[in-house]
């Protein structure tokens, strides 16, 4: 088929460079919102009186047609178009003859895909936000659940602390929630709308871009036409906070891994969640974790794409930005696929609270305690941190925990101590005694589950 634009060529372009040229075969994945911003469009040229109110409601139910087609399968992508807006303009066309001809009045390409991925990636960023939001959810529960669950806290990855499972993953969900957060900001910056910039300084015709702006559910319209065709921060800024997002779920993916592996055993995944070897008969691999966390690569790369992509760009539209799509397209889509199967294997998980409790009675992660004692007895903690740092060191040699020394032993360091150590000591204290906003005893894990909670609704 001749190219729209064939009138000033007096060669046919090459066929390579067709390809070359070509974005149809991603950018078919918007053509919903494309059509729906050229029903809007042509609504309002018909309202407006640039085409007429007859010509307008034509050109409204041929799109209509040509969608439902695409949606039934009945019409298939022509691959050889340049890209999706030429597609439809070119199928509306065959269908209506010289009306479709007068679709494109008032606009450019360029309006009209800033319009599209726009209108595209405010639904994606929608779905993204339901899924975080479902996966705190499933944190929420599963630290219900385990509020009394101690477990090593871990720095440096050497046991440091008694805490609980609820605490150590709820911190998971107070990134997620930063992460909402974020994405709803990026909502609000891309829900502007462009239509009217034309394809760089905007149009001569008598347009109402306010009219397009609410039958398309847009908060307002964009200030500068050549801004408006050449912005593609909301694309940087989504790739960004799924960079990010992703960032968080390869640390839990990173953790979940350790977690299940027999050096720790204090999870296992469900087999649905789970794969084998083909070789080693006795494996079962956390391969979805794996992936999360390698898929992470994808989501900051995307970013560096599309930073690098923008960086030297003059106004306003240049054909590179045409490259935007299949970065950010990628990033959504991993990121959702990432969510849908991260989510159930959370929900699937088990908890081997036995094996996290007697990983916390190794490793002296109540030795804070122990000075915390001394100096609520009148030592100052530094005299307190030396007398328990010896305790620990007699403990080592002697093959012993601070839970089995015998009153004697303690009071060869310090005649402080009396029988009360025992139960300051014990693990399940250390926790409860945590007890300020932040801390792992269970009513401020309690309050922080019903703040999640509450954020998310
Ligand atoms: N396929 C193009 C893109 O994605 C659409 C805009 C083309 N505009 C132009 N003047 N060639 O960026």
């Amino acid at each position: 088929m001749a190219k729209m634009w064939a009138g000033r060529f007096k060669k046919e372009v090459n066929s390579k460079v067709n390809d070359f040229n070509s974005s149809i075969s991603f950018d078919k994945a918007m053509y919903k919102v494309d059509i729906l911003g050229s029903i809007a469009h042509a609504t309002m040229l018909g309202k407006q009186e640039i085409i007429s109110k007859e010509e307008a409601d034509l050109i409204v139910s041929g799109l209509n047609d040509i969608l439902s087609d695409l949606d039934s399968g009945e019409l298939e992508f022509d691959l050889n178009a340049e890209d999706i807006h030429m597609f439809i303009e070119e199928e509306l066309t065959k269908r209506l003859g010289v009306t479709g001809k007068r679709l494109h009045t008032a606009r450019s390409r360029n309006d009209q895909v800033a319009l599209d991925i726009r209108m595209y990636l405010r639904e994606e960023i929608d779905e993204i936000i339901d899924l975080v939001k479902q996966l705190c959810n499933t944190i929420c529960n599963i630290a219900q659940e385990n509020m009394y669950t101690v477990m090593p806290g871990y720095t440096h990855l050497q046991r440091a602390q008694p805490i609980t499972f609820a605490h150590h993953i709820m911190a998971y969900a107070q990134m997620f929630v930063r992460d909402i957060d974020r994405l709803k900001d990026c909502y609000k910056r891309t829900n502007k709308m462009p239509l009217g910039s034309g394809a760089l300084a905007s149009t001569t015709y008598n347009i109402d871009r306010q009219l397009v702006c609410d039958l398309l559910g847009f908060d307002e319209v964009t200030q500068n036409s050549l801004d408006g065709v050449s912005d593609r921060d909301f694309c940087m800024e989504l790739a960004n906070d799924i960079a990010i997002l992703m960032v968080h779920l390869s640390r839990f993916s990173e953790e979940i891994i350790m977690w299940c592996s027999w050096e720790f055993k204090f999870i296992e995944l469900d087999d649905a969640y789970s794969t084998g070897s083909s070789i080693m008969p006795q494996k079962k691999n956390p391969d979805i974790a794996e992936l999360v966390r390698g898929k992470s690569a994808r989501a900051i790369s995307n970013l560096n794409n599309l930073l690098c992509m923008m960086k030297g760009l003059p106004l306003a539209y240049n054909k590179d930005m045409q490259e935007d799509k299949e970065a950010i397209f990628d990033s959504v889509n991993t990121i959702k696929m990432c969510l849908e199967n991260f989510i159930p294997m959370l929900e699937t998980m088990t908890i081997l609270k036995d094996n996290m409790k007697n990983a916390s009675a190794k490793g002296f992660i109540n030795a804070t305690d122990c000075a915390d004692y001394l100096v609520k007895k009148g030592l100052a903690f530094r005299d307190a941190y030396k007398i328990t740092g010896q305790l620990v060191s007699y403990c080592i040699d002697n093959d012993k925990t601070l839970e089995t020394l015998t009153l004697n032993e303690y009071k060869q360091y310090s005649e402080v101590f009396e029988e009360d150590v025992f139960d300051s000591i014990a693990l399940i204290t250390c926790v409860m005694e945590r007890n300020v906003v932040g801390g792992p005893s269970p009513k401020q894990v309690k309050s922080q589950i019903e703040n999640v909670k509450k954020t998310i609704e």
